[in-house]
């Protein structure tokens, strides 16, 4: 290409500057395919995926395709409360039978991860009769009124927003603080519920301590508290198991399901313990585009995928050799659970961080940051890679990271 001349990348990043808003965040990466763990850019780049469009792609770009297509031909939109359509009521039987836990329970499908956590709250308030919640620090649940309270980041969540949802209390990642939190702001018996992720996402992929979720829920039963497991980043297999609270052995009232549930398409979903869910009245709960039947198909395809044993093997594999290539980077802190695994660089800022993704992308690799400092980066690689790609993708990183600290 000669000098100066504007790539399609450039032509669309300017239209992008020009009509999109500032405030969706965007990078220099405009895709124009991908399949299973690789993207390619409108100018025909090729790149290892990292990121599976934020942890959407568990089982890999494509996945769900032939699902979707045979859907397609059938109608693309009834709306539940209109016509009742059987992916719909699949996908609740799928996550009932991956439940992490003995009950009966029911579902109710959702658009995204924030209403998911939206619906979770309204079910756990009208159930109890209660109406105060629990979140905690590092938390990511979203961004509408409700979940950027619950969410414990102020800049770009909440700075300015406000004034933001009431009775949501705040304690730290221990059993005294929530007890603390107890003395100090609120009556347990005014707690609707706590609402914890069991691998912190965005907050910086930080796995909860062994006996803390237990520990958690024997408060909350103590008190009448319900146990809300927002599994949006963590769930669909991302861990290993279907859900990563089956890594601590405890059975959640309600669970948040997003991201890579619908296999690429918007869909999240409530599943809950069902006279929990019942509680409700109908018209209580649900939307227009709710459990759209073209992301119920792919959901289908994907929940028989992430609960087969082969899916969870595999994964769990690939948890033991990313984790070894990120220790033997010796760049930082390691942790995550399986294969939802992150480093935390030294520094409390995220200019290294964003130096490092900007290098891999460079290079070739998409790589994204996270935490509360911005000096995390993660790995949501789609879990259908190859050995071979997954190599690539890890070298890449390492070159990355040395590359930001030549700059
Ligand atoms: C744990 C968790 N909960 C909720 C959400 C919000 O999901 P969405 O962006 O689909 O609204 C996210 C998104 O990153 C998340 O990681």
């Amino acid at each position: 290409m000669a000098i100066g001349e504007r790539t399609a990348s450039d032509r669309i990043i300017a239209e992008r500057e020009r009509y999109v808003a500032r405030g969706v965040a965007t990078t220099p990466l405009v895709v124009a395919r991908a399949e299973g763990a690789r993207l390619w850019d409108v100018d025909g780049r090729e790149y290892v995926d990292f990121a599976g469009g934020l942890g959407c792609q568990n089982t890999g770009h494509g996945f769900a395709a032939a699902a979707i297509h045979e859907q397609v031909d059938r109608f693309l939109h009834q709306c539940v409360m209109v016509g009742l359509y059987e992916p719909y009521v699949d996908v609740c039987r799928l996550l009932d039978e991956t439940w992490p836990g003995k009950t009966a329970t029911k579902s109710l499908l959702v658009n995204s991860g924030a209403e998911a956590v939206e619906n979770a709250v309204k079910i756990a308030r009208v159930a109890t009769g209660r109406s105060a919640v629990i979140a905690f620090d590092h938390a990511f649940h979203g961004r509408t009124n409700l979940t950027m309270a619950l969410t414990a980041k102020v800049v770009p969540y909440k700075d300015g927003f406000g004034p933001l949802a009431p009775e949501v209390y705040r304690a730290a990642l221990e059993l005294e603080d929530v007890e603390r939190v107890f003395k100090q702001d609120v009556n347990p018996e005014r707690v609707a519920c706590v609402v914890l992720e069991p691998v912190q996402g965005e907050g910086g992929f930080i796995p909860m301590a062994e006996d803390f979720p237990r520990r958690l829920k024997e408060l909350c039963e103590r008190h009448g508290i319900l146990y809300v497991d927002d599994e949006v980043q963590s769930g669909v297999g991302r861990t290993g198991p279907v859900w990563a609270i089956e890594h601590y052995g405890v059975e959640p009232d309600l669970l948040v399901s997003g991201k890579s549930l619908g296999g690429g398409l918007p869909l999240a979903g409530v599943t809950g313990k069902a006279e929990l869910v019942d509680a409700v009245p109908p018209g209580g709960l649900g939307g227009t585009f709710g459990g759209n039947p073209l992301a119920c198909a792919a959901a289908i395809a994907v929940l028989n995928e992430v609960r087969t044993p082969e899916f969870r093997v595999r994964s769990e594999e690939l948890g033991r050799r990313i984790r070894a290539r990120l220790e033997a980077l010796n760049a930082g802190e390691v942790r995550g659970l399986g294969p939802m695994l992150a480093v935390e660089l030294s520094e409390q800022t995220p200019e290294r961080a964003s130096r490092v993704t900007a290098a891999a992308r460079e290079r070739g690799l998409v790589l994204l940051s996270c935490g509360m400092y911005g000096n995390v980066i993660r790995v949501l690689v789609p879990l259908t890679i190859d050995d071979e790609l997954l190599e690539r993708g890890l070298g890449l990183l390492e070159e990355a990271l040395g590359d930001a600290d030549a700059a």
